[in-house]
């Protein structure tokens, strides 16, 4: 079985591009050309040139000594956090950002959760000189404070979304729309590995760094190219998808996607796709989906707001129906927890989507020779606040 996407642009049974006629061109002159673009030795010359003086990479992989031995197995973290603006997200915005550029495209909207996207997306710009719009729901917009002040000293507008939860599904909805009112001049930067084929693959293969670094760090260290169990959270899939790349079709490497409880998976307030979902259409995308019998999007919930989305991407939902991936539920009570002993135990404040990924080592017992890769996917400062208020420090 192949878990990468086939070329009509699907995984098993999910991906595909559902969208209104009006973007068809948009969506269609991406498709022709991504690969085409990607394969270019000028496009990747310059890619792997920013990656390398602009991000910082390659990030380190960093052994975890305290946090391997509380939890008695080998713990090492893949520190996406260190990465300039402080996540995996600025790896795909350097990619789209330069595919913009030889699209001819001149204006850059995007939509963003906890505003890491956002701030990506703000950095590319800048450093490109394009205009960049951001989408933000109004609740994200308050949670994630810092990340909205970032976006406007960077130059971009952020407008908020008002609909729905307004959260992250609802600023993607204004992003779409936007993209509708404006197909020629404009790019969409979707954050994740959502949304219609290509967007899936496109981001997956930019993120892809992660587990093409992952397996040369691994051999310094433990002389194998091949971790036994990769972690990594899941909100559409992305830092997930970067991580799990090299390794989807070696099955003796354990995937294990990690998704937002929220207050526990049958309380109401969750966004646990993979437990609560069927199989529907978002952002363009066949996947799985909350919902209610008829159909509607159920208005998901976590205190995350990267991991706030009621799907996940195609691929992801077909590492769940094929049983490739192993999915496990957080809640927000245990991924504070997890984050705050990484503090603790080895000084990093990770974000808490992260911190989800984290709190697996409490669910579930590794054997003491097994090498598990954490995807630490973003640092913590954008969440001082929820931290402060949650341990009331
Ligand atoms: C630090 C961090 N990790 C994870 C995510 C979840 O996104 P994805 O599933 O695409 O990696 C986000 C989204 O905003 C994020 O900021």
């Amino acid at each position: 079985m192949s878990y990468n996407v086939n070329e009509k642009g699907y995984y098993g049974e999910f991906g595909g591009a559902f969208i209104p006629e009006m973007l068809y061109p948009n969506v269609e002159e991406l498709r022709q050309n991504y690969l085409k673009v990607m394969n270019e030795p000028d496009f990747k010359a310059e890619f792997n040139q920013l990656l390398k003086d602009y991000v910082g990479r390659p990030s380190p992989l960093y052994f975890a000594k305290r946090l391997s031995e509380k939890y008695n197995t080998k713990i090492y973290l893949k520190r996406e956090d260190l990465n300039h603006t402080g996540a995996h997200k600025i790896n795909n915005t350097i990619g789209q950002i330069l595919m913009a550029k030889r699209l001819g495209k001149t204006r850059i909207i995007a939509e963003t959760g906890a505003g890491q996207h956002g701030v990506a997306t703000a950095t590319v710009c800048a450093l490109m000189g394009l205009e960049c719009i951001v989408y933000m729901g109004e609740i994200d917009i308050a949670r994630q404070a810092p990340n909205v002040a970032r976006m406007k000293m960077l130059g971009a507008t952020v407008v908020p979304a008002t609909s729905g939860s307004k959260t992250l599904k609802d600023a993607t909805n204004e992003a779409i729309r936007d993209w509708i009112s404006n197909p020629v001049n404009t790019h969409y930067i979707i954050g994740s590995v959502v949304g219609p084929h290509p967007y899936p693959d496109m981001v997956a293969r930019f993120q892809s760094v992660v587990s093409e670094e992952i397996k040369s760090q691994l051999k310094t260290h433990e002389d194998t190219e091949t971790p036994d169990h990769v972690i990594a959270c899941v909100g559409g899939g992305s830092n997930a998808a970067g991580a799990y790349y090299h390794f989807l079709d070696d099955e003796n490497v354990n995937l294990i996607a990690v998704e937002a409880a929220g207050h526990g998976v049958n309380s109401g307030e969750s966004a646990a796709t993979s437990v609560l979902g069927k199989m529907g259409i978002i952002h363009g995308s066949k996947t799985l989906l909350m919902q209610t019998n008829d159909g509607q999007i159920t208005e998901p919930y976590s205190i995350s707001a990267g991991l706030d989305y009621p799907g996940v991407g195609p691929m992801h939902a077909h590492l769940y129906a094929s049983g490739r991936a192993e999915f496990i539920a957080i809640t927000d009570d245990q991924a504070m927890n997890a984050g705050l002993e990484l503090c603790k135990l080895e000084g990093i404040i990770p974000a808490i989507e992260s911190s989800h990924a984290l709190a697996v080592f409490e669910q579930k017992t590794f054997k003491p020779d097994a090498i598990v890769v954490v995807s630490l996917s973003g640092r913590g400062d954008k969440d001082l606040e929820t931290y402060i208020k949650h341990f009331n420090l």
